[in-house]
């Protein structure tokens, strides 16, 4: 198939460049010169395992290319993806203006008939908008041509997307045509050749929620947890066990029940806000969203109030190493993380930060904590170690996991561990003389 896909953020480069690996010829478009002029030479301007060599890939087998021009990529194509982002408007909703624009170009530059796919993640009644503003379009050009929305939600997970997208749990298709319907079904039925069907066709308006919502449970599952955390810690229980305990009953499971200091990155935090957002528009207060919220901003400054418990309001001469800036291990996005809340508070009481990330110290540096004072960048989690007072573990990256504790205590000032992730056993480091703070148990 001839696929179009509009916006080269993460959602729209690793859809392109996986239809192409699945033998579609795709042409991916922005409106960044600098961007496309990179891509095109195989430069990925994002970290993701695995995504530069199979772009490179389908460049050289001229399966995947990159434009700025939308006007001269329509032409026969079967399917258009709108990929671009919906950003956080002022007032928590998702920012169509960059949707609606494409969907215009769209109806200014289409010469056949065409599916066009919302794969960002918008609002309930987007695909209706996009509709209308391609149709408008056609009329101004006084042509009619045959197109239908449909409501394709993307599910990946940063770190991990390429993964995710060729190996779905899922796929969901809202859709009000069976024609439509039949080529999303065809494109995605390659990605289920080793497994079971697993293409879910429903209408357009329940696909767009289901996106909201699933990340909305998501969130959900993770701020409940947090909150029995700090009730366990105290009561004197332990979370890390609570946690144990209740996973192994199948209706609750293991996934994503991890006490920690807060969910962050692209999606949930703007998504729960949308759905928040959304219910309200309708007339509707929805307790439960706006709590899952609510604990989430306090958890992001639990870390920071073990520290002042523990040292005093006033940090003024004390030094923190920071082991992890993004939100997540296994990227280098730092939208929304912890550390950003936490440094933040720190340094404005005074202390001094060493910090160490994998991969998000540029972004960290030049962007998100750009004029924080007192935040120093180290190369080696050993070398961010030395002189200070405490460490302090906010992403649970492989290389934080087994780290030698031995070096630790030699390196640190005194012997003392803030785990915003809950990572080490605490018998152990307490034998070893560390004092270990953890979320959901007493120190
Ligand atoms: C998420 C969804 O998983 C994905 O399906 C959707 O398309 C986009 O949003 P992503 O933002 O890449 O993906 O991250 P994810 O791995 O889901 O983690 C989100 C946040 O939750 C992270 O901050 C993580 O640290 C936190 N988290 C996750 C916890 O605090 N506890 C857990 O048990 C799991």
């Amino acid at each position: 198939m001839k696929l179009t896909v509009i916006g080269t953020g993460y959602v729209g480069l690793v859809s392109g460049t996986c239809f192409a690996e699945m033998g579609n010829t795709v042409t991916c478009i922005d409106i960044d010169e600098k961007k496309i002029e990179r891509l095109k030479n195989g430069e990925i301007p994002i970290y993701e395992p695995g995504l530069e060599p199979m772009v490179k890939r389908n460049i050289d087998n001229k399966t995947l290319f990159f434009s700025t021009d939308l006007s001269k990529n329509l032409d026969q194509c079967d399917a258009a993806f709108i990929a671009v982002g919906t950003p956080m408007g002022e007032d928590g909703s998702a920012d169509l203006q960059y949707v609606l624009k494409v969907a215009a170009d769209i109806g200014k530059y289409m010469t056949t008939p065409l599916v066009i796919v919302d794969k960002s993640t918008v609002p309930v009644g987007t695909a209706d908008k996009v509709k209308a503003t391609v149709a408008a379009e056609l009329k101004k050009r006084n042509v009619d041509i045959e197109f239908h929305v449909v409501s394709n939600p993307e599910f990946l997970k940063e770190g991990d997307a390429i993964n995710d997208f060729l190996k779905p749990d899922r796929v969901v298709v809202g859709s009000d045509d069976e024609n439509a319907t039949k080529i999303m079904r065809s494109l995605y039925s390659p990605f289920f050749r080793s497994s079971m069907d697993r293409l879910i066709t429903m209408d357009v308006r329940s696909a767009e929620m289901t996106k909201y919502v699933a990340n909305a449970m998501l969130a959900t599952k993770i701020s409940f947890m947090n909150e029995v955390a700090n009730i366990c810690e105290l009561v004197d229980a332990d979370v890390n066990k609570v946690r144990i305990g209740i996973g192994s009953d199948s209706r609750i499971g293991y996934s994503f029940i991890y006490p920690g200091s807060g969910y962050g990155g692209s999606c949930f935090p703007k998504d729960v806000k949308a759905l928040k957002r959304t219910a309200e528009e309708h007339g509707y207060t929805p307790e439960l969203i706006k709590a899952v919220e609510d604990v989430n901003n306090r958890q992001k400054f639990v870390i920071a109030k073990k520290v002042t418990e523990k040292y005093g309001e006033d940090l003024s001469g004390i030094t923190f190493t920071v082991w992890g800036l993004a939100f997540k291990p296994g990227t280098d996005d730092m939208r929304e993380a912890p550390a950003i809340y936490i440094i933040k508070e720190l340094t404005k009481r005074g202390a001094t930060i060493h910090a160490y990330d994998p991969k998000a110290m540029e972004e960290a540096q030049h962007f998100y904590l750009k004029d924080t004072p007192n935040t120093n960048y180290f190369n080696s989690k050993y070398a961010a170690l030395e002189g200070a007072d405490a460490m302090i573990l906010l992403t649970e990256w492989k290389e934080f996991r087994a780290p030698d504790f031995g070096e630790l205590k030699k390196l640190l000032k005194s012997p003392v561990i803030f785990d915003g992730r809950n990572q080490y056993d605490d018998e152990k480091l307490k034998s070893m003389g560390f004092e270990y703070h953890q979320i959901g148990k007493k120190a």
